[in-house]
């Protein structure tokens, strides 16, 4: 045993979350560092998925509809994912992609400031997106901004942005999917508001790796997915979260049938229903919203703060491992060290990421790489032990030393996310 994991050791035995490791059913053999892009299966999911598909789908048929609570499953997941984004009930609704519900968000967004009072700061304005973000997220701005006759500027500094005083809506990720780089939710939120706009948050890389707060903070729409560190499965639902003081007045441009105030009456008309039902867009895809809602149990008694916490001490962990371990190898650590700036992943630049990636999968330490020279690792504190990423840096080490990641068959992608 080195150094390092020796050091593992003794955080792992005063883990206070170690016990929840055993909530996941992880694969013997295999170091799980890609929770950031699929969230590892937790153990509750297959029986009561087993359950969904022989005794409700098999047995119940139609009628699970009403007697399985299929019909309220998308609102009363969302309230669960609710509480863990610092949102009171009634808030957040789960279904569709993430893809979806920011294409919805954002063009609702423009249109709540489009119906503001003339001379209003962000009634004809621009909309504001992070540069470096999730591709999706650039490419449905763009789409936002042809179909309603908007600007879109891609900037790295909102708040440099937010001075041109003609921002109609701000559309920013909490985590950077690249660099792990966490942006503060309230700060940046109360910016936008100062400066007229309104705000869509991305909280894909941050639900479920730490305590976020909607409510308090004053976000006006927020959307993320939960197949990550939620572990909802792969393409589980997304969801939205709509502050109610905006509900009543946000006009969705996804008018589906299951977001209407009377749909089993099958008017030709649409009138959006009341609260957050009106974010229901068409029939949830029900097997995988009851796999998220089995998957929600292992976040049952859980502290985000002690999360958080933990989050932050593996990542440290890491950084010091990669300063040390891996020290002379042409490594480059690019997220932030400042705990204040850090998500729950940590990336490393390398010119040979690809290969790299490649070879230390088959080795048996899990994560996946970002074009053109990132290698990403996240920490997910319900599963992730210190002695995970002493090994992982170990292994790291072993295949870049050796010059075994130069071989012909890692030259190849890795990994499809
Ligand atoms: C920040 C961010 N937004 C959106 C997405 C994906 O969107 P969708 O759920 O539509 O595939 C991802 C996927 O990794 C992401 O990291």
């Amino acid at each position: 045993m080195d150094a390092t994991e020796r050091d593992a050791a003794g955080l792992d035995a005063a883990d206070p979350l170690a016990p929840a490791r055993a909530r996941f059913a992880l694969p013997d053999g295999i170091i799980y560092l890609d929770g950031n892009s699929l969230g590892a299966l937790p153990v509750p999911v297959t029986e009561r998925l087993a359950d969904a598909v022989t005794r409700q789908w098999g047995q119940d048929l139609v009628r699970g509809w009403n007697d399985d609570g299929w019909w309220a499953a998308p609102e009363r997941i969302g309230d669960r994912i609710g509480a863990l984004i610092g949102a009171a009930p009634g808030q957040t609704v789960a279904g569709d992609s993430t893809s979806v519900q920011l294409f919805n968000a954002l063009t609702a967004a423009v249109r709540l400031q489009a119906g503001r009072p003339p001379g209003t700061p962000g009634r004809g304005g621009v909309i504001v997106t992070d540069a470096g973000q999730f591709p999706t997220d650039g490419y449905v701005a763009d789409s936002v901004g042809r179909l309603l006759g908007r600007e879109v500027v891609r900037t790295p500094d909102p708040y440099a942005a937010l001075d041109r005083g003609d921002v109609a809506v701000l559309a920013w990720s909490t985590v950077d999917f690249r660099t792990g780089e966490l942006w503060d939710t309230a700060r940046l939120t109360a910016a936008a508001h100062d400066a007229g706009a309104v705000v869509v948050w991305d909280l894909c890389h941050a639900v479920g790796a730490l305590p976020l707060q909607m409510d308090t903070a004053r976000v006006d729409v927020a959307v993320g997915c939960s197949y990550k560190y939620l572990s909802g499965g792969p393409g589980a639902p997304a969801f939205i979260y709509i502050a109610e003081r905006h509900q009543a007045g946000l006009d969705q441009p996804l008018t589906g049938w299951n977001g209407h105030s009377r749909p089993f009456d099958m008017e030709p008309g649409y009138q959006a229903a009341s609260g957050i039902a009106r974010a229901r867009i068409g029939t949830p895809p029900m097997l995988s919203m009851l796999a998220l809602d089995a998957a929600l149990d292992v976040f049952d008694g859980v502290d985000l703060a002690a999360v958080r916490a933990k989050s932050l001490r593996l990542g440290e962990f890491f950084i010091a491992g990669a300063d040390d371990v891996l020290a002379g190898l042409g490594f480059e650590v690019v997220t932030p060290r400042a705990a204040e700036r850090r998500g729950s992943h940590v990336s490393l630049r390398h010119p040979d990421a690809l290969p790299l990636m490649a070879a230390l999968i088959e080795a048996g330490v899990i994560g996946d790489v970002r074009p053109p020279d990132l290698l990403r690792f996240g920490f997910n504190a319900l599963y992730t032990s210190f002695g995970d990423l002493a090994r992982a840096l170990e292994i790291l080490r072993e295949v870049t030393a050796s010059g075994r990641y130069r071989e012909p068959r890692f030259q190849v992608r890795p990994v499809v996310t």
